[in-house]
């Protein structure tokens, strides 16, 4: 009883870039219904979104360790998480490198289904393979059902980001 029958996760490189795009934009959809706007920042459009997040992609999967797994059926890709390697924290005894987790997707009406799960044990077995030991990953504060998704799977909490505009004239005044 699935609407996602026999998904299966395939690990590929830059190659797969331009497959991203569909996936990309049901992450950029649910984030800004998440989060309309960050502080004083409005949503960029899908499509401009996407060009920018391209870019990102083709700098990350560039470097060494890094990959992103599609979550497929026979007949298309139902979700994906891109992944690289990224440094440790200083002032702990933490390992040198890190897992960064810089984007996870499932369709909308493959969600709830467990292929989110699958992705992110998939994503911990390739970076284990990898020899690294732990996975990092931000939250839009406000994406409420992502962060209790990650919380099930036993991640902790262990920084919040602070966002603030600090350009502001009081009104009416020449700068
Ligand atoms: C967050 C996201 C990736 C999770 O993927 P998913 O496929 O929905 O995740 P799962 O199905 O594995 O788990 C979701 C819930 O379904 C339940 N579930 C897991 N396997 C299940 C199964 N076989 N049958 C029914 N339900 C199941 C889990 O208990 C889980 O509940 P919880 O989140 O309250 O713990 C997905 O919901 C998504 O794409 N969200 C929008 C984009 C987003 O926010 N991405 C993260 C940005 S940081």
């Amino acid at each position: 009883v699935t609407d996602v029958p026999e998904v299966r996760i395939v690990r590929a490189g830059p190659e797969r870039i331009p497959d991203l795009e569909p996936l990309f934009g049901v992450l950029h959809e649910h984030q800004v219904r998440s989060a309309p706007r960050l502080t004083d920042f409005e949503a960029r459009a899908a499509d401009e979104a996407w060009q920018r997040r391209r870019s990102k992609y083709e700098k990350w999967l560039a470097e060494p360790g890094a990959f992103v797994l599609f979550a497929e059926t026979s007949m298309r890709a139902v979700g994906f998480a891109l992944v690289s390697i990224g440094t440790g924290y200083d002032g702990w005894y933490s390992p040198e490198r890190i897992g960064d987790v810089h984007d996870l997707a499932v369709l909308p009406d493959a969600r709830g289904r467990g292929v989110g799960t699958m992705l992110m044990d998939a994503v911990e077995d390739e970076l284990r393979a990898g020899g690294v030991s732990h996975c990092r990953l931000r939250v839009i504060a406000r994406n409420t059902d992502a962060i209790q998704f990650y919380e099930r799977r036993g991640m902790s909490r262990v920084s919040t980001i602070f966002l603030q505009r600090i350009d502001r004239t009081s009104e009416g005044e020449t700068p």
